[in-house]
């Protein structure tokens, strides 16, 4: 008899495991509509489902209208419903700090429960010594840095399971739209010259990639920090070997310099660079630009 109760729990928890891992978990996007976002929500949409909210632009269709600052989240989504929450807006800039705090406590106490997955950046960092992992404290010096920082902080203070995604540049076609940033630059060098810095640094990461292992960590709910970045290098080389792939002349494009630090704007960051080790890990090996940006050009 007691063999017999044994087995039946034995079953019961090899039931319950297993549904654990097929069970198909509900995800919200807020942010679904940007560059980053609407990628995600096409690697996630095949094994999830997934419910997506845009602010001006619905990206796709059923999208739900949410202004993360003065919509009540309470009216807009279902508490209990979602399983993981990824924010991939851009709730960052050009606000008071005390609306952000406010909105972001809204928002995290609303979904205490689910998995919350919050886009951060390497702008986190003060950017004077580069390749940070995931283990150094930021010390942000710019107020787009601290509003990442007032938002982490919110974030693993008061989610029951979190993870936070640092991207760097983010680059590359986005359901087949190029990222603004060389796409401003493509078509500025048809009409004169430009030049981007030697000496400032980044570890720029493509976009598919990027979202790919955003989807990825929502499917297994990977708690802790990731930095998302590819290889270290100065913007300058970035533009250089991107646009070199596109097919477009750098005869305009030369190396230029940051300017002297009392000249410099406070959000010139030298060297933000981050450690991969950790992504590579998790999501395998980051491809470099001339693979990534030839396979969707
Ligand atoms: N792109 C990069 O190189 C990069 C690098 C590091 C980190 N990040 C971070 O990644 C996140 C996404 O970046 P992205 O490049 O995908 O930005 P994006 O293309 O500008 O998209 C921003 C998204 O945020 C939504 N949004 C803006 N204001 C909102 C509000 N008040 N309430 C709710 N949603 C709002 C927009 O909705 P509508 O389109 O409907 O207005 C859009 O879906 C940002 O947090 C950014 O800081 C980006």
């Amino acid at each position: 008899m007691l063999v017999n109760v044994k087995f039946f729990f034995i079953i019961l928890l090899y039931i319950k495991g297993t549904c654990t891992i097929y069970k198909r978990k509900n995800v919200l996007i807020i942010g679904s509509s940007g560059y980053l976002g609407s990628s995600v929500v096409m690697y996630l949409a095949s094994h999830a489902n997934v419910t997506v909210s845009h602010y001006t632009q619905a990206a796709f269709p059923n999208s739900v209208k949410f202004d993360f600052f003065s919509d009540h989240v309470e009216n807009t989504f279902q508490k209990k419903f979602f399983d993981v929450v990824i924010i991939a807006a851009k709730i960052e800039f050009d606000i008071q700090q005390n609306s952000l705090t406010e909105a972001m406590k809204r928002f995290i106490n609303f979904f205490q429960d689910a998995h919350m997955i919050y886009i951060s950046s390497d702008g986190i960092f003060d950017g004077v010594r580069g390749m940070y992992t995931e283990m150094d404290v930021p010390e942000p010096i710019t107020t787009y840095g601290e509003n990442l920082a007032i938002c982490e902080e919110i974030i693993k203070s008061r989610s029951s399971a979190w993870s936070i995604v640092r991207p760097s540049y983010i680059y590359g076609y986005s359901l087949g739209i190029l990222d603004a940033r060389l796409d401003r630059m493509q078509k500025k060098l048809m009409v004169g010259v430009e030049n981007p810095f030697v000496d400032m640094f980044k570890s720029p990461v493509e976009v598919n990639y990027a979202a790919r292992a955003i989807a990825d960590s929502a499917l297994r709910e990977i708690e802790g920090i990731i930095h998302l970045a590819g290889c270290k290098m100065s913007v300058y080389e970035f533009y250089k070997r991107s646009m070199q792939v596109l097919g477009i002349s750098v005869s305009n494009l030369l190396p230029g310099h940051m300017p002297a630090m009392q000249l410099r704007e406070v959000d010139m960051l030298k060297d933000t660079s981050l450690d991969n080790t950790k992504m590579q890990d998790l999501f395998g090996p980051c491809p470099v630009i001339e693979e990534f940006l030839k396979e969707f050009y």
